[in-house]
């Protein structure tokens, strides 16, 4: 069963409790943390999760695009998050399992994130414990890019790599999804779908996600 995703970061921000509940069809709510360091944007951080997780029951699936992320851990399980990814980029490999090991601690599902640059291998020293892999389809930063084809191999190799020592692990792809590519990164391997712009930006919101489940 294939899940949707949709990303606020395409939400208006002056009407979020809106747009939330216009995309309760879906499976889980994602939320883009950016600190302007470890990606050249700024978006939202723990007061809006907060106020968030007081109007909507959906699951909250908070990507965390900050540099040494594990500082940050406690204080968003605080807030509501439901699961956290972590970049693996952000912070050396032992304070990336001191973020998962904290994340354990507070009860919230463990993820790690992919940019374009990192290959498949660099989950291996965590997968048995990750609830989630977040392949990145695009740079991170910023919303409505162009999915990246090249991304396929690596949702691939995730894929492969869950299956032999994690298969309860899910595998979440973000950025340039929409309705074409949708079915793509379906057959390389990912379950989970983040959209953004696919989803806020169609007329039919409900009707864009059931068109990115497609039949999965
Ligand atoms: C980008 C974010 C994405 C973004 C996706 O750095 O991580 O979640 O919102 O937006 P679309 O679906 O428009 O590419
Ligand atoms: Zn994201």
């Amino acid at each position: 069963m294939v899940k949707i995703a949709p990303s606020i970061l395409s939400a208006d921000f002056a009407n979020l409790e809106r747009d939330i509940k216009q995309v309760s069809s879906a499976d889980y709510l994602h939320v883009d943390v950016m600190d302007g360091a470890f990606v050249p944007n700024i978006t939202i951080g723990i007061p809006v999760v907060q106020s968030i997780r007081k109007c909507t029951d959906m699951f909250l699936d908070v990507h965390l695009m900050v540099d040494k992320p594990a500082r940050y851990i406690e204080a968003f399980a605080q807030a509501g998050a439901d699961m956290l990814s972590v970049h693996l980029e952000a912070d050396h490999p032992t304070r990336i399992a001191q973020a998962l090991d904290i994340m354990g601690a507070c009860g919230v599902k463990k993820a790690v994130a992919l940019r374009p640059i990192t290959k498949a291998e660099a989950v291996l020293p965590y997968i048995e414990r990750l609830d989630m892999v977040l392949v990145m389809t695009v740079e991170p930063g910023f919303g409505g890019q162009k999915f990246m084809e090249e991304q396929l191999e690596t949702v691939r190799q995730v894929r492969a790599l869950i299956n032999r020592y994690n298969p309860a692990c899910e595998l979440e792809v973000d950025g340039g999804i929409a309705p074409g590519t949708a079915p793509v990164v379906i057959d390389a391997g990912a379950n989970v779908l983040v959209a953004g712009s696919a989803v806020y930006g169609a007329e039919d919101i409900p009707g864009a996600i059931t068109a990115l489940r497609g039949n999965g």
